[in-house]
């Protein structure tokens, strides 16, 4: 009853239902109206893989794809997300349980030290890749211009993401 008060002041409800499918799985729950995805995958459903740096979608850090597309997940909200695919890092890996091709190639790549920004960094690959449009070395920079990294000096992240990027077109032929 106090919901639907609310509602009929134009207030927001307390809680409100989620559904959307993350890696691949179907989830629901209750969660409040105006909270960041980021926060409803790190705590209601416990994937701790997606870090939370400025909270402001200034570093990337919280990047998950939606759809396929690249989200700052501290700034999108959970709302929008319903009926949505969402993919977080930990459901990059393959079916038979081995690391991504991307994720692969950052370790090859020495692609990261403190880890912070790599979940982020790695879908933001993944989402280039599948987007096709990773053609010169100038697009690749350009698209993992919102993904900072304070460790690196970005040369190994590069290396790696030209390294998926030449496996991606090897798997295709
Ligand atoms: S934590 Fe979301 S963009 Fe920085
Ligand atoms: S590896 Fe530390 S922020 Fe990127």
């Amino acid at each position: 009853m106090a919901e639907a008060g609310r509602a009929e002041a134009g207030g927001l409800p307390d809680k409100i239902t989620i559904e959307m499918t993350v890696n691949g799985r179907p989830v629901a729950m209750e969660a409040d109206p105006w909270e960041a995805l980021s926060y409803t995958l790190r705590t209601r459903l416990g994937l701790t893989g997606t870090k939370i740096s400025c909270d402001v979608q200034a570093c990337g850090a919280c990047t998950v794809l939606v759809d396929g597309l690249p989200r700052s997940s501290c700034t999108y909200l959970a709302y929008e997300a319903r009926g949505k695919d969402v993919l977080t890092v930990e459901g990059m890996e393959t079916a038979d349980g081995s690391l991504s091709p991307v994720q692969q190639a950052f370790i090859d790549q020495s692609g990261f030290q403190c880890g912070f920004c790599t979940p982020g960094m790695l879908l933001a690959t993944h989402a280039l890749l599948t987007s096709g449009d990773a053609d010169d070395d100038d697009a690749v920079i350009e698209h993992m211009s919102g993904n900072l990294c304070r460790c690196t000096g970005y040369v190994p992240i590069v290396a790696a993401v030209l390294q998926a990027r030449k496996a991606a077109a090897a798997s295709r032929g």
